[in-house]
């Protein structure tokens, strides 16, 4: 096993985040005391110039950069390095008024005006020409400075436009996807259908909210289209940081399931992979754990995107965050919890959105490390610092990776096309829920499952779970084909295979492109539930006898054609009988089809059959409690995290616990809220 730290000249894990200290120019005591208590909470880093082009730039040209030079000095000289932002998330007054351009239009196509944040065209000529001149000094600037760690492109990028440069630029990208030829796109769009058609691609708009929106395969390829613009200006970025002379590795900092853009598109041009994490803890409709579980699933999914280095989790608040609808703060003990799963997960970071709680604005009650008591005796430094400690102790694991043999299929265009397709509810499509249910069983098992795309290498995994794949790109049919035949698992449910990649559905029956013969069935109907219909599935022994049943929700397939061995019955409504699991052999592998939506722990069996047969081992954790491991060349650490506020015990633990330097044998006891790193 490979590692791999990311900033060789740091010591361990980066702890720190987000630091606005041109919010406190005029007050040289404030900066002071900062530097001093980030030194005693453990913070070796910090995240500067995120949203500071008014400072770096008041006025147009007159640019200087001598506050944030003494500034990073200074922290340097204290062992702080600093993660650089360019400052293109937000933008000066004087900037919007001379440049209108740099506004973003809205679904409309209506242009907005100046404020807020994160709302610039990307394709602006003007907008292109400021971030150049910006971007530049920076990198002439501070490429080089020994405390510089990395880059960090801009802010949260997000959202569309629709101004009329983005509508050439769409016009443009259609051109190249469909070889610009206008019958390619006609075809591929089904354009007949309704008097669509179009006679060149200068007639076709973006999906405007008073326009053209009901032509699926346009919906999908704006979204598609809005991914390349993002990444078209993030790279212009990068591209202007190297072309002044950086060298750092860069980063943009993603966000939690976020829907605008692929991120699996995004991800290959940023050096690594860091993102946001807020979770909304305490809240009225799950435990802890389970929101603890939704946290897992994202640190996976981002993980997973460069699966030979650690990622960074960039941001995460400090006691609470001030945006949500109900604004609660961390119990005790619980920013250790949430903070350790994700250096459990495999990141090498664990950084806040804010060092210092800002005093004025819209920001002024977001959680922070130092608040506006100005005091290193609140409850929430005194757990900052303990987290800085507890990081230290566990140091020798940072650059280490996790190597997971389980994995699940999440790709961007088919979560996007499931929620446009019309068809099933709209309300219970939940395809973010389906993936999310299938990765808490594996965990409830103690296995980790990566989240991956149907386009990326799965030559790592022996098992791999594709819930409604419904869209399936060019090649995919054959490669879980191959994957079959060579000994892997893979499972699928109901609304898989349905469309190619242009939305249009397989002929032949579903699961379509192969797939039929890979699972041993067709698929005749898919029909929804209303919620309190009620129907069930009775699980077949290996005696041939039923054995319990399970109930059914929302969806449910009438299967035909079923060569594969039937795991389960329906037992009722008009599909009374019918197959509703099926396990079908093929090659040196199976696989299973589940037809209809179920609760997964009822379906466990499944579960525990592919870990059988693909050889890993696993053992029922308590509930509440999540297992993660990373590997060294020559340990392997196992993280124990109990999101429950109660102690629990684990069995089957042995080695050396980091944090208390105890040996466990036999039992693990974790406290409420509880960690432990256990080496072995
Ligand atoms: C986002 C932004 C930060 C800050 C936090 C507040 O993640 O990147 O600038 O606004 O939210 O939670």
């Amino acid at each position: 096993m490979i590692t791999n730290k990311l900033f060789p000249q740091v010591e361990g894990f980066l702890h720190g985040g987000d630091y606005n200290p041109e919010q406190w120019l005029d007050r040289p005591d404030i900066l002071k005391k900062d530097i001093e208590y980030m030194k005693e909470a453990g913070i070796n880093t910090v995240t500067m110039g995120v949203f500071s082009w008014s400072v770096h730039e008041p006025v147009e040209g007159q640019i200087s950069f001598d506050w944030l030079a003494e500034i990073m000095d200074e922290l340097y000289e204290n062992g702080i390095y600093t993660v650089l932002a360019t400052p293109t998330g937000a933008r000066p007054a004087w900037l919007d008024e001379k440049y209108p351009s740099a506004m973003r239009c809205d679904e409309m196509g209506v242009r907005n005006h100046h404020g807020v944040r994160h709302n610039h065209c990307m394709q602006s000529p003007e907008y292109r020409e400021k971030v150049r001149i910006m971007d530049s000094a920076l990198a002439e600037r501070f490429a080089g400075h020994p405390g510089l760690l990395m880059w960090h492109i801009s802010n949260e990028l997000g959202g569309y436009c629709y101004c009329d440069t983005c509508r050439k630029k769409f016009q443009q990208w259609l051109a190249d996807r469909y070889d610009h030829d206008i019958e390619k796109l006609n075809k591929a769009w089904w354009t007949t259908f309704w008097s669509h058609k179009f006679n060149s691609f200068d007639q076709i708009d973006p999906p405007y909210k008073n326009g053209e929106n009901c032509v699926l395969g346009l919906n999908l390829d704006w979204k598609r289209f809005s991914t390349w613009s993002a990444t078209d200006f993030m790279k212009f970025e990068i591209d202007t940081l190297r072309g002044a002379g950086a060298t750092e590795p860069t980063t943009t900092n993603f966000m939690e399931m976020f829907y605008d853009y692929d991120y699996h598109y995004m991800k290959d041009f940023i050096d690594v992979i860091s993102w946001d994490n807020y979770p909304e803890l305490h809240n009225n409709w799950q435990t802890d754990a389970d929101q603890l579980l939704e946290r897992s699933f994202n640190h996976a999914l981002f993980r997973s995107m460069k699966k030979n280095k650690p990622f960074m989790m960039m941001e995460s608040a400090p006691g609470l965050v001030n945006w949500r609808p109900f604004n609660k703060y961390r119990r005790p003990g619980m920013h250790e919890l949430i903070s350790m799963q994700a250096i459990a997960t495999g990141s090498d970071t664990v950084q806040y959105f804010q060092i210092r709680k800002s005093r004025g604005s819209s920001e002024q009650w977001h959680g922070a490390v130092i608040d506006h008591i100005g005091t290193n005796d609140t409850r929430v430094f005194k757990e900052v610092a303990k987290l800085g400690a507890d990081l230290k102790t566990i140091s020798e694991v940072a650059g280490t990776l996790s190597d997971n043999k389980v994995a699940i299929l999440f790709d961007w265009d088919n979560r996007w096309a499931i929620d446009d397709a019309w068809a099933l509810a709209k309300d219970t499509k939940n395809f973010d829920k389906t993936c999310m249910s299938i990765y808490n069983e594996f965990m409830s098992l103690g296995v980790e499952p990566d989240i991956i795309s149907s386009d990326m290498d799965w030559s790592d995994y022996k098992i791999i779970c594709a819930p409604m794949l419904y869209v399936l790109h060019d090649g995919v049919g054959e490669k879980i084909a191959d994957f079959v035949r060579n000994g892997g698992q893979f499972m699928s449910t109901y609304f898989t295979g349905y469309v190619n990649k242009d939305l249009l559905a397989n002929l032949g029956g579903f699961p379509g492109d192969g797939l039929s013969q890979v699972f041993g069935l067709r698929s005749e109907e898919i029909d929804t539930l209303y919620p309190e219909d009620k129907n069930s599935i009775s699980i077949i022994d290996k005696a041939g006898k039923p054995s319990y049943s399970a109930p059914v929700s929302d969806y449910q397939e009438l299967l035909r054609d079923v060569t594969a061995e039937v795991l389960a019955r329906y037992d009722g409504d008009y599909v009374a009988g019918k197959p509703a699991i099926t396990r079908n052999s093929f090659g040196e592998g199976f696989a299973y089809y589940v037809a209809c939506r179920t609760n997964q722990n009822d379906i466990e069996f499944l579960y525990r059959e592919m870990l059988e047969h693909a050889g890993i081992a696993y053992t029922k954790l308590p509930v509440g409690v999540e297992k993660h491991t990373r590997f060294a060349e020559d340990a392997k650490y196992d993280f124990y995290l109990n999101g429950n506020t109660e102690d629990v015990t684990v069995k089957d633990v042995a080695g050396v616990e980091l944090l208390t330097g105890e040996n466990v044998s036999g039992t693990l006891v974790l406290k409420g809220y509880g960690v432990a790193v256990v080496k072995s």
